[in-house]
């Protein structure tokens, strides 16, 4: 818990459903902060100052067994309006002596038509003139019995306890997901909930919060001196104009050249943030032996493996020629932490350590500073851009740690990067000349490593096939593939055709997440 926030808040109990990270998400759309707390934190929280709604997300578990995560009862005396998603329904439903049952017949998985039974402030404005919505369902748990001194609000065909409504005591209940984009109007449902049931003030915008993350990275290192590795890419470039602001140059920055970056993207963010931001960078050349270390690797993960440990063994190498530093800052954000730590509070999931920086404070004896730790992407975004980060950065698509060795499937070449650097610059600057690329969460062009046979004028080729992909999404959870137009997709293939030598059959990519992944590797 963020006990620097003294704004109005809202609460989100996590029962580990894999969209809990979508409900603070949206909350924070409206202009309210949210944070994400889990079982173990909230049985220890004394202070509910400042909580203005509490929200259970849903979960795996299931409240007909015998034992499963159960709210401490002492929440629902608070006097705090409620709202349960999904899980957190069948919880309240089971609190307040209402009854669920697992039934097959029941089960409801994707959207399914939601009909009005009676008014609630919690569905204002949320049914069309039909009394009926479509929303999104992922259950087989059902409530059966309604709980005592609640009603009946709305209901599907399947389940005749969707939303349930205790008005006096401020508790809601509903089983579908409105947190997901595939719930129509499911942002005006929370709005409801955080603005007409909490009173909740709008009072959160992360660019008002940059004086204060300025302010706390002052305190903490006061005249020491800290360093970071910087990428170029969002995260790594934030913190540093952030940090950069507050320590001037007592900030070190190493940027490590793996030779797997876009075309001409490492000299462009060595010469903005050393001419144009002016900041201490030093860079160092490491291509040649990241080529040599990934000679003949073809496994996915070893080729992630190989990067990371070699990334922390040149930068540790470089740092210590840095006298006196005693922190470490790093681009870890909001849903890192999250996934760092389960929902019940047991310490069984493993940090997700950023590929570049993972291990190193442990080695180095560095504290870690991490001024992006309470913010999501979007909202790190938006903060780079009210301190000065120049759109090209601000806004660019996210790019993998690993960079261009997992889009270059099987063995790694120079020659292969060169022709890939070619293809993607090609597809990357058409999508920027037609203005799609903004339309676009992230697109890239990768090498597959099959040849095939093709005809160039009068001659015979065989030659490597390009790739492309371009997805949209929220987070990188999922994703759609973009729909192109055909004139598009004609130019694409005929520039990358024409313009790159190496590459002579180019292929869309036509799959979501899931079932695929957004990298291929
Ligand atoms: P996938 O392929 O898992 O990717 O659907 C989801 C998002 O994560 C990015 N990604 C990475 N980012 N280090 C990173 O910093 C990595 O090792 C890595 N692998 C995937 C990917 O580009 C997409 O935005």
């Amino acid at each position: 818990m963020n006990k620097n926030v003294k704004k109005d808040k809202i609460l989100i109990i996590d029962f580990g459903s894999q969209v809990t990270k979508l409900i603070a998400r949206r909350v924070r759309e409206l202009g309210v902060y949210s944070e994400i707390s889990n079982l173990k934190e909230i049985k220890l929280l004394k202070n509910f100052e400042n909580i203005k709604g509490i929200i259970f997300s849903g979960g795996p578990a299931t409240v007909t067994k015998k034992k499963f995560p159960n709210i401490p009862y002492k929440i629902f005396k608070l006097n705090i309006p409620i709202l349960g998603i999904c899980y957190g329904l069948q919880l309240i439903a089971v609190n307040f002596k209402g009854k669920v049952k697992f039934n097959k017949r029941n089960r409801e998985f994707g959207r399914s038509t939601l009909k009005k039974n009676s008014n609630s402030p919690l569905i204002k404005n949320f049914f069309s003139n039909k009394k009926s919505v479509s929303v999104w369902m992922s259950h087989q748990d059902a409530v059966t019995k309604l709980p005592l001194g609640f009603k009946k609000i709305a209901y599907t065909e399947e389940s005749s306890l969707t939303i349930i409504e205790n008005k006096k005591k401020k508790i809601y209940g509903i089983q579908f997901h409105p947190e997901v984009t595939h719930t129509d109007k499911g942002k005006q449902l929370i709005k409801n909930f955080v603005f007409l049931i909490c009173k909740a003030k709008k009072n959160w915008h992360v660019q008002n919060e940059k004086q204060k993350i300025i302010n706390q990275v002052k305190s903490v290192v006061k005249k020491d001196r800290v360093i970071c590795a910087l990428s170029g890419g969002i995260d790594s470039s934030v913190v540093a104009l952030l940090i950069h602001k507050a320590i001037k140059n007592n900030l070190k920055c190493i940027m490590v050249d793996t030779g797997l970056l876009r075309k001409n993207e490492f000299k462009y963010t060595y010469y903005i943030f050393k001419n144009y931001y002016k900041i201490n960078v030093k860079l160092i050349n490491a291509s040649k032996i990241f080529y040599k270390k990934l000679k003949n690797i073809t496994n996915p993960e070893k080729k992630r493996k190989v990067i990371g440990n070699l990334f922390i063994k040149i930068f540790e190498k470089e740092a210590r020629k840095f006298k006196n530093v005693r922190y470490l800052a790093q681009g870890t954000l909001y849903p890192d932490i999250i996934e760092s730590r389960s929902s019940t509070g047991s310490k069984t999931s493993k940090i997700k350590s950023h590929h570049n920086v993972g291990g190193l404070p442990k080695k180095m004896k560095l504290k870690l500073i991490e001024p992006l730790k309470d913010l999501f992407k979007d909202e790190a975004r938006k903060l780079g851009g009210s301190i000065g980060l120049i759109k090209k950065i601000s806004s660019q698509h996210p790019f993998p740690g690993p960079g261009l060795a997992i889009r270059i499937i099987g063995k790694i070449t120079p020659e292969k990067i060169k022709i890939l650097q070619e293809a993607d610059s090609i597809f990357i600057n058409e999508l920027i000349k037609n203005k799609i690329y903004h339309k676009i969460w992230q697109a890239y062009a990768a090498l597959l490593p099959i040849k095939t046979v093709g005809v160039m004028g009068d001659s015979r080729t065989y030659e490597y096939t390009c790739l492309i992909r371009a997805v949209t999404s929220e987070d990188g959870m999922t994703a759609d593939y973009f729909n192109f137009s055909k004139d598009f997709l004609d130019k694409i293939g005929n520039k990358i055709i024409n313009g790159v030598k190496g590459i002579n059959r180019v292929v869309y990519d036509i799959t979501s997440k899931p079932p695929s992944t957004i990298e291929l590797e």
